[in-house]
């Protein structure tokens, strides 16, 4: 008759569980409590609240569901004092008793499953890390090494300069087994070291030379964010200048076209470029007259004192009326083009060069011999 009742359906098969389990089970609990007195907490949670199912003796079980639950699963047979034997199964308890699915819907909820659940993970975790090899030791990768220079020099450096790509191990730049060294890395490391120590303290005698190029996606046609008012295109870009001295600076506008034609883009005529640096005007050129059309840049020579300096270069607003071409302009200005008819451009920075320094001087003040505390004695070697 129980035979019968369970082919019924699935919902009839939760409302009877409980009396198969109660008619069906050798009461295990006491079993177990005759053969060895000193049970621990998890054995006898299991023989009590799932043996009656999941045994070798549930195996004999008149019950079809109570056969299918031994078939799948014995705990008589796992040791749940010591789950590092067979972690997948406890995996899979863990699993099904998180999830609310045993004992089945329709039975009791054993009292202290939860700590019950709460030990299994705990073992299971501490049988794990045995198998988890220990971290290893790995080097800073470039992006880490940026920052903590900056952490610990106030200086703000492009890794990129100094230092080989990173490898990528299983898409992570950042654990042990991408940061291995190798004797020509650590060279490359201690290179580094030393270009960059002498920046921070602005001991840098041989120029140096940088190009910044004003991004290609962009018009001049407008003001730019971070410049001052009044002011139209151009390039506006944080410098660390390496020592105090004195600095040339290029600057190439955008020309003609690819086919040697250096004269400058832009179609309106009298234009004044004005260059800044940290908000100061350092010169202001017209763009027609001085032009050096033969090496087809303007030039500029300043003094500067080591460390960082933000330099704008731009045109002074001449006019904020819409032009009055019958075509709309692009908004991608800066690529190099002859002149186009039907439409008048403002003329375009393209990039400029800093070169220096030159007659250095060492350093009196740098963000670096602000944060380092002792006194140096150093000038320029
Ligand atoms: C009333 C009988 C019964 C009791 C009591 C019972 N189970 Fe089950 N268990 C089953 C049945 C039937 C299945 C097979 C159907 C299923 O997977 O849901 C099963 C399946 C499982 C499975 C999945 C096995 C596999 O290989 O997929 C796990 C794990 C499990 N039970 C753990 C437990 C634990 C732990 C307890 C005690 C807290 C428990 N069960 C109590 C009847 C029972």
């Amino acid at each position: 008759m129980m035979k019968k009742l369970f082919v019924i359906g699935s919902t009839a098969v939760v409302a009877i569980l409980s009396i198969a389990f109660m008619l069906d089970t050798p009461a295990p609990a006491q079993e177990a409590k005759g053969k060895n007195a000193q049970v621990s907490e998890a054995r006898r949670f299991v023989n009590t609240y799932c043996a009656g199912c999941h045994s070798q003796a549930a195996k004999a079980s008149s019950s079809e569901v109570i056969r299918e639950a031994a078939r799948k699963l014995t705990l008589d047979t796992l040791n749940v004092d010591n789950v590092g034997e067979e972690p997948e199964r406890w995996e899979l308890v863990v699993r099904k008793l998180r999830a609310g699915m045993m004992p089945p819907s329709g039975l009791p909820r054993p009292p202290g499953l939860e700590a019950f659940i709460e030990n299994l993970e705990g073992s299971l975790d501490r049988a794990l890390v045995k198998h988890i090899p220990p971290p290893g030791l790995h080097r800073l990768n470039r992006n880490e090494y940026a920052h903590v220079v900056e952490d610990l020099l106030g200086i703000q450096i492009n890794p990129a300069k100094y230092l080989p790509s990173d490898d990528v191990v299983r898409g992570f730049d950042n654990i042990a087994a991408a940061l291995t060294i190798s004797p020509a890395l650590l060279e490359g490391y201690v290179t580094a070291a030393g270009k960059i120590s002498r920046l921070a303290l602005g001991s840098i005698t041989q120029p140096v030379q940088e190009t910044f190029r004003v991004p290609e996606d962009t018009s001049q046609d407008y003001h730019i964010e971070g410049m001052p008012f009044g002011t139209r295109g151009g390039m506006i870009t944080e410098h660390w200048f390496p020592a105090d001295g004195d600095y040339k600076m290029e600057i190439h506008p955008i020309s003609k076209g690819n086919m040697g034609n250096t004269g400058q883009f832009g179609e309106i005529p009298g234009e004044k470029l004005e260059v800044l640096m940290d908000g100061e005007r350092i010169a202001l050129l017209d763009w027609t007259s001085d032009y050096d059309r033969r090496n087809g840049h303007y030039k500029v020579e300043f003094p500067a004192a080591a460390g960082p300096h933000t330099v704008v270069v731009t045109f002074l607003a001449t006019n904020y009326a819409p032009g009055s071409d019958l075509n709309k302009h692009f908004l991608r200005s800066t690529l190099e083009t002859g002149g186009l008819p039907g439409f008048r451009f403002y003329p375009h920075v393209g990039k400029f060069v800093i070169d220096g320094p030159y007659n250095a001087t060492g350093a009196k003040d740098t963000p670096a011999r602000r944060k380092l505390s002792f006194p140096f004695t150093t000038s320029a070697k």
